[in-house]
C-alpha cells in the first residue's frame, strides 16, 4: 500500500480547472491502486501556521543551537507537523493555478514551511541536499494564458520554474507535468477540448504513477 498525498492549491473547489483535471487523475489512480491510500490538503481551506517573525525566530534559534523559548516551541510544534504530514506520502500529486505569472500566496505560505534545514533539506559537503529522495510528484498546472516551451513567453512561466525549482531542492527527481492552458483565452469550445486534453493525459498518467 502506498500513500499520495494530493496538494491542492487552487481556492474555487468545484469551479478549479487543475483541481477538475487532478480528480479526473485520482478517479484513474483510485481504479489502478485500489489499496492505496490518498490524503488531500487544500492550501486555502486547510489550517497552516504562519511563517512569521515567530516561526522565524524558531528557525534561527534551531540553526544557532539555541532553545526554544515556550512560544517558539509552540510554533515549531505546528510547522513539524505539517512536515511530518508532508514526509509521510510515498507519491504526490500538486495542482495549482497560475498567479501573477507565480504561484497562489498561500502554496508559498506551505512551501515556506515545509522547506526547513534538517527536515526536507540539509548542507552536506557539497552542498545543499534535499532530504525527500524517491517520490515522484506530479505538478497539473493551469494558466488563463499560454506559455509555450521555446517561446518567448515562457520566460514569464515562473509557475512551473518555481515548482520544479523548489521541489528538485528538496530532493524530488522525478515532477512530472500536466500543462492545462490557455483556460481564459478563446472561446468556450477551445478551452472545454483544452480541458479534454489534459484529462486524456491525466488518466494514461494515472496507471503508471
Ligand atoms: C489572482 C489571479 C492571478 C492570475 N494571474 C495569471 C497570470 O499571471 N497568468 C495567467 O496566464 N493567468 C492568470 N490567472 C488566471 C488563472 O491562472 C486561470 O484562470 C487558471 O485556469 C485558474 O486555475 P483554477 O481554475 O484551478 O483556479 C490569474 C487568476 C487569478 C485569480
Amino acid at each position: 500500500m502506498a500513500k499520495l498525498l494530493y496538494i491542492q492549491a487552487s481556492p474555487r473547489r468545484a469551479l478549479s480547472k487543475s483541481t477538475h483535471v487532478a480528480a479526473e487523475f485520482l478517479k484513474s489512480y483510485w481504479h489502478a491502486h485500489q489499496d492505496d491510500r490518498i490524503r488531500t490538503i487544500n492550501v486555502f481551506h486547510n489550517s497552516l501556521p504562519a511563517f512569521d517573525g515567530l516561526a522565524v525566530q524558531a528557525k534561527y534559534a534551531i540553526l544557532h543551537g539555541k532553545d526554544h523559548t515556550v512560544e517558539e516551541r509552540h510554533v515549531w510544534n505546528a510547522v513539524e507537523k505539517v512536515i511530518a504530514d508532508f514526509k509521510d506520502a510515498d507519491k504526490y500529486l500538486l495542482s495549482l493555478p497560475m498567479w501573477n505569472f507565480g504561484i497562489p500566496y498561500r502554496l508559498k505560505q506551505y512551501i515556506d514551511v515545509l522547506v526547513q534545514p534538517g527536515y526536507t533539506f540539509k548542507v552536506g559537503e557539497n552542498g545543499y541536499e534535499g532530504l525527500v529522495r524517491g517520490k515522484p510528484l506530479l505538478a497539473i498546472y493551469s494558466r488563463g494564458g499560454a506559455y509555450p516551451e521555446d517561446s518567448p513567453a515562457e520566460a514569464v512561466d515562473l509557475q512551473k520554474k518555481y515548482i520544479e525549482l523548489i521541489f528538485g531542492f528538496m530532493g524530488f527527481e522525478n515532477i512530472q507535468s500536466i500543462v492545462v492552458e490557455p483556460t481564459l483565452q478563446g472561446i468556450s469550445e477551445e478551452v472545454e477540448k483544452v480541458i479534454e486534453a489534459s484529462i486524456e493525459k491525466a488518466r494514461s498518467m494515472a496507471e503508471m504513477f
